[in-house]
């Protein structure tokens, strides 16, 4: 086969399903699209962020410096600041694992997480995810040769007992010594939005432990804390795998600045136990020598001036606001076969419907959605290839964060009638 010379990384890698998804909400200015992961217009902070660039830039001691380049790990004062953030949101004393030395700045956490993945995983490695996961993450996993099992997932978080018989059989088959991660998204997840208990992170790290001397090597738990801050308000997260006493050396923490602040300023972090936090400060030196100066600094005033707790809090609640609209929606204009859960955080709804009702961008249900102008995430784009189960393909994905009350309540009341089509 003809591959005009590309690498075999760059053949490896499909055209991402969002991207036809994009281009379809660009063609058809009249749709609603439930499917993008976008956060809500209205409540992006352009006035405060305004008056901190002025402030940064205001100023001959900050200005110039916030235009220069920076280091490969980031603003000293935004690590600090992170790492004491993390540190009074897991309410631990924690020493040496919120130190500001292991925290990396990146373009995102979706950066932190290809770093990793080009850390610690060769073609052919073996990653444990959700299932359903972060189909974004699965583009990594494909792009990089990496095989994903998948494991069922409870409202609180995986299923203990699957992610044990999955261990005991890639022993058995002699495969532990290509494990390397098991990748949660721990808070409000994208896309169920469950979260995963403490007692569940922490009964997964003695497991992977456990299982360390057939593999050979290190078993790490990657905790992709990305909606963490947007709990609804009165709902309490747990603490990150960071303070499960003994394990911070196992656990590689992403977190974010893009949800809770901005996802235009881009910002995001990882907290990294050696060796794997010096070589991926060197991958991203190999990347990019540095997340941009400018927006570090602009975040390190946002958080030292308490801008951004306010901010946060105002987020809260504005997407309980819309949850809560596109419940009282799903509601009224779902059929009752539907099953769904009202969401505590995040951004996203995560209804099942059964069994016999496709989702998928061939079926006849999302060509209906289209037609009537509605679009959302078919279930199935969430999960990884993995050869050991059929690919669930009758659930979709909801979106409460980037579209208007209006649009919400219509975008379902739009769904409901396909739903309603299919099923009555
Ligand atoms: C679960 C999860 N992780 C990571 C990211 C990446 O976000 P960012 O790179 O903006 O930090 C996203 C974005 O949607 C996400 O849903």
């Amino acid at each position: 086969m003809k591959h005009h010379g590309l690498s075999e990384i760059a053949r490896r890698t499909a055209e991402p399903p969002i991207a036809w998804l994009m281009k379809l909400t660009l063609d058809k200015p009249g749709l609603i699209s439930l499917a993008a992961g976008f956060t809500d217009n209205p409540s992006l902070p352009v006035g405060e962020t305004a008056g901190l660039l002025r402030e940064l830039l205001g100023s001959p001691a900050s200005g110039p410096q916030a235009l220069q380049y920076g280091s490969s790990a980031g603003d000293p004062l935004l690590r600090q600041l992170t790492a004491e953030r993390l540190q009074t949101l897991d309410q631990t004393p924690g020493g040496e694992t919120y130190s500001p030395g292991r925290v990396l700045m990146t373009n995102g956490s979706q950066q932190l997480l290809y770093l990793v993945a080009e850390c610690l995983c060769d073609p052919g490695d073996i990653v444990l995810v959700e299932d359903p996961t972060y189909f974004v993450f699965l583009g990594t996993t494909q792009t990089r040769g990496l095989i994903c099992r998948g494991l069922r997932i409870e409202p609180d978080g995986i299923d203990l007992v699957h992610l044990e018989t999955t261990l005991e059989e890639l022993k058995r088959q002699g495969l532990l010594p290509r494990l390397k991660l098991l990748y949660l998204v721990s808070y409000f997840q994208n896309p169920t939005g469950a979260t995963t208990s403490f007692e569940k992170k922490t009964r997964a790290l003695e497991l992977l432990k456990r299982y360390e001397r057939a593999a050979g090597h290190p078993i790490y738990l990657l905790e992709d804390a990305a909606y963490r801050e947007l709990g609804f308000p009165g709902v309490l997260a747990p603490a990150s795998a960071l303070a499960v006493p003994g394990c911070s050396g196992r656990v590689i923490y992403a977190g974010t600045y893009s949800k809770p602040y901005a996802t235009g300023v881009r910002v995001g972090f990882g907290i990294l136990p050696e060796p794997l936090y010096t070589i991926a400060l060197r991958l991203k030196g190999n990347h990019d020598f540095g997340t941009a100066n400018l927006l570090q600094q602009l975040l390190a005033r946002a958080l030292a001036s308490g801008a951004f707790a306010r901010h946060v809090k105002g987020l809260r609640e504005r997407y309980a606001a819309k949850a809560a609209v596109m419940v009282k929606a799903v509601q009224r204009e779902f059929p009752e076969k539907v099953e769904w859960r009202p969401p505590e955080g995040g951004l996203y709804l995560w209804a099942r419907l059964p069994r016999r009702i496709r989702s998928g961008i061939q079926a006849r249900l999302f060509k209906s959605a289209v037609e009537r102008e509605v679009l959302y995430i078919p279930g199935e784009l969430c999960y990884a290839d993995d050869a050991v189960r059929p690919k669930p393909n009758h659930e979709m994905r909801l979106s409460f964060g980037g579209a208007s009350e209006t649009n919400i309540r219509e975008g379902i009341h739009r769904l409901g009638a396909a739903l309603h089509d299919l099923m009555d």
